[in-house]
């Protein structure tokens, strides 16, 4: 059954019969992506949407970490940026948290960081080789701030650890320069296929090993993204939340609201937002259309904390411009752990916590923002989910893949392609020299 309930119809402000109007422009390429799922391989762009039924690349990731994980694992460096990193982060953070993260541990080396460099240095002093394990990911290969943090890392634990080679796997296309300087000097190499592009890649190696090493239930989000993958190229409207949600954004897009405000009332979810953003900023955000000309097309997506943002944003989502559609993201059945005492240390200052859970406070104030929308006519849909576990997220993720290439569709530009980025990259190359 599918995790995520998807609820729009009174609150998206849009009629059926538009929704409609506006899926059905999608019929020939549900056509496509159906094709694709019966394919074998990665030959089109589309193909990421088969990574969760790959069944070899989930040998080769268990085979890959079998012989890395020494059972005395401490640390585990993800050394990558963008898409090479935001989707294993948005699983790890979303089931372990910021505070309480067991060993083996994860540090996501996003960002050049002098900072970061010294604190994980510093982390490492006197751990053995066999307690940690540096997976650099870089579907290009040639990524400035990956290979130089990598460079610099590999190099200061080589001082320590003369064996620590076989504590490096590198995650990357095949035959990129990356991958052929990797394997002259011997390093575990996992493969990125050809036709998956970054942000699209979170199923593939560059998520599910560090995951793995991780003790993250890889079957479970590959599970819950299989069963969002059958339902979002079907052809069902009531069962095909992905192209439900491409219409209505795309229709509000096309009134005037293009900010597309991903607001999480499961603050641990925080880094599934920005996963999001990239997904949507560099799928959409384009110079060009698919026949060349010059458009300017983008939505800009946003992420918001529940309650957090309440108290630095619903002024301005409320009272201000009528340029944003929302996505809630809520949990419905989260573990009641923390609660306010009955006996209160501050009695009458707020009425009505004592002796109530955290969640049932949370929901209150869920509720309090979504009366406030409605009143104010402001437009929403709302996803709720279980709670966050590996298998809601990986749902999650697979909805949001598929809306984003429907998406992509509706406004005619490539879903794919990052050209603008790139040429930053480039720039960038020039200026340090190269
Ligand atoms: O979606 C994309 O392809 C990009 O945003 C990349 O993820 C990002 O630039 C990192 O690139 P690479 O994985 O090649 O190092």
């Amino acid at each position: 059954m599918n995790p995520l309930t998807f609820e729009y119809r009174e609150s998206a402000l849009v009629d059926d019969v538009d929704i409609a109007h506006t899926a059905s422009a999608l019929s020939e390429y549900q056509k496509h992506l159906q094709n694709v799922s019966h394919s074998v391989g990665y030959d089109f762009a589309e193909s990421s949407i088969n990574l969760p039924f790959d069944t070899e690349l989930h040998q080769r990731v268990a085979d890959c970490a079998r012989d890395k994980d020494t059972g005395n694992l401490k640390y585990i460096i993800v050394v990558g940026i963008g898409g090479s990193n935001l989707g294993a982060r948005a699983v790890y953070e979303g089931l372990r948290g910021i505070i309480n993260q067991p060993f083996p541990k994860i540090i996501f080396a996003d960002t050049l960081s002098s900072k970061l460099f010294d604190d994980a240095s510093a982390l490492f002093e006197g751990l053995k080789e066999e307690e940690i394990l540096v997976n650099v990911i870089s579907k290009s290969g040639t990524t400035t701030e990956t290979i130089a943090f990598g460079e610099a890392f590999i190099a200061a634990l080589k001082d320590r650890m003369p064996r620590i080679y076989d504590r490096v796997v590198v995650t990357t296309d095949e035959g990129s320069k990356l991958w052929n300087s990797a394997k002259e000097k011997n390093f575990a190499l996992l493969a990125i296929p050809k036709n998956v592009c970054g942000r699209y890649s979170v199923m593939s190696a560059v998520g599910l090993f560090p995951l793995l090493l991780a003790r993250v239930n890889i079957g479970q989000v590959a599970e819950g993204a299989r069963l969002l993958r059958d339902l979002c190229i079907s052809g069902s409207l009531d069962e095909n939340i992905a192209l439900v949600s491409a219409s209505l954004i795309h229709i509000h897009a096309l009134k005037g609201s293009r900010i597309n405000d991903n607001f999480f009332f499961i603050p641990e979810l925080e880094s599934v937002g920005k996963w999001y953003r990239q997904l949507m900023g560099e799928s959409l955000g384009k110079e060009r259309d698919t026949e060349g000309v010059v458009v300017h097309r983008g939505i800009t997506p946003t992420v918001s904390i529940g309650p957090t943002d309440l108290h630095s944003m619903a002024q301005l989502y409320l009272a201000g411009p009528r340029d944003k559609f929302t996505n809630f993201v809520v949990a419905s059945n989260i573990r009641e752990t923390a609660r306010v005492p009955k006996a209160l240390t501050f009695p009458g200052l707020v009425g009505g916590i004592e002796g109530k859970s955290f969640v049932e406070i949370m929901n209150a104030i869920y509720g309090g923002i979504r009366a406030a929308y409605c009143v104010n006519q402001i437009p929403f849909m709302e996803v709720k989910m279980p709670s966050a576990s590996e298998y809601t997220i990986g749902a999650y993720f697979q909805f949001k893949m598929l809306e984003m290439m429907y998406l992509a569709r509706l406004t005619g530009v490539n879903a794919f392609d990052e050209p603008n980025v790139e040429e930053y990259k480039k720039e960038t190359r020039k200026l340090l020299g190269s």
